[in-house]
């Protein structure tokens, strides 16, 4: 068993995620709204997010497989899992676990664009700005933290520590 340490607890993370879905009520009022899921890290944060909102929203899921560290510099993502061709008149929100490098949401967001949806934006639960590579601009985080490995509430080590309320640092 890993050594873990609570970085962020259960309740400082959904007082966040409380103040995250009051925001993007607020500006996508008037609009239609597609949360778009990064499997698998994204999902418990997408559905709390969501059932955060007093409002309807549409579920959409896509999974990229990330290589290796050694394979970093490569800039090749394979997608698994993708969205239909056509996505006109939709507004995206990609709802994305952690940013760490920033090279899978430069490529997602390159990717959406040319399905044409009306708009896209980004909302992030972590963020750890000191590791980025890729410009990305991110319209929505939850948290900034230091450049640590961390798992829980989505983020795995080995797949595992998904189920984590909390988010923890792995010593
Ligand atoms: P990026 O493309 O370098 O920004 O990597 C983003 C992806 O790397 C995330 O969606 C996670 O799957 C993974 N990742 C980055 N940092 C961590 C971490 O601290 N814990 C678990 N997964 C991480
Ligand atoms: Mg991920």
């Amino acid at each position: 068993m890993e050594e873990l340490k609570v970085l962020i607890d259960e309740q400082t993370i959904q007082n966040k995620v409380y103040e995250l879905a009051q925001q993007i009520e607020k500006d996508y009022e008037q609009k239609e709204l597609t949360l778009v899921c990064i499997l698998k890290g994204s999902t418990v944060f997408m559905v709390d997010l969501a059932r955060k909102m007093n409002r309807k929203v549409k579920f959409s899921f896509m999974q990229v497989s990330s290589y290796g560290k050694e394979k970093i510099s490569s800039g090749k993502i394979n997608l698994k899992l993708d969205l239909p061709e056509n996505l006109e008149g939709e507004n995206l929100l990609i709802v994305e676990d952690i940013i760490d490098t920033g090279k899978t949401l430069s490529y997602l967001i390159k990717h959406l664009q040319t399905k044409n949806p009306q708009s896209i934006k980004l909302c992030t639960l972590l963020d750890k700005p000191e590791r980025r590579e890729y410009d990305v601009t991110v319209d929505y985080v939850g948290f900034q933290i230091p450049d640590k490995f961390v798992v829980g509430y989505g983020l795995d080590y080995n797949e595992n520590y998904r189920n984590l309320p909390y988010i923890a640092e792995v010593e």
